[in-house]
């Protein structure tokens, strides 16, 4: 059975496409699945925002064939690890578990590069292009030890 890993943020467009793309480059694909979702239902069935397809593409990665979803409370049992971008999603999310299982699945993902600092990915929606490199840079870094882990854990 395949590891199954969730990243989510707010309206799905923006930062977890991103995440998705990058960690899925660094996992082996036999072993593990990674996905993405969003809190928000604004951007479901929608394609990732043009400023995360161009910066991912100007990374070597392709993001453009994924497709918006809802976060949904099914996930919580579908999904082995949920990251989450920022201390809002993590709120959601949480706000949206049933049991201490399912609690204990969704990690701030900057606690991996940074641990009980609970740092946010910032929402680059509404800001300035480099924001978008920012993302990048800041989720690059986070995958190469979440891969790291994930890999050594499940093999
Ligand atoms: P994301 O960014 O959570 O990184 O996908 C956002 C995208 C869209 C909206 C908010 C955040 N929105 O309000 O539509």
């Amino acid at each position: 059975m395949p590891v199954k890993i969730l990243m989510v943020c707010l309206g799905n467009i923006c930062r977890s496409p991103l995440a998705e793309g990058i960690l899925a480059s660094k996992l082996p694909k036999d072993n593990f699945i990674v996905d993405s979702a969003g809190t928000g239902s604004w951007h479901v069935g929608h394609a990732p925002d043009k400023r995360s397809i161009a910066v991912a593409q100007k990374n070597g990665l392709c993001i453009d064939n994924q497709k918006g979803r809802q976060f949904k409370t099914s996930d919580f049992d579908e999904f082995d690890y949920i990251y989450v971008m920022d201390n809002s999603n993590y709120r959601d999310v949480i706000h949206l578990a049933k049991t201490s299982e399912h609690k204990e699945k969704v990690y701030l993902i900057l606690n991996e590069l940074f641990p009980d600092e609970n740092v946010d990915v910032p929402d680059p929606y509404f800001g300035a292009v480099n924001g978008f490199d920012n993302v990048y840079q800041m989720l690059d870094e986070v995958a190469d030890i979440i891969s790291e882990k994930l890999i050594k854990r499940h093999s």
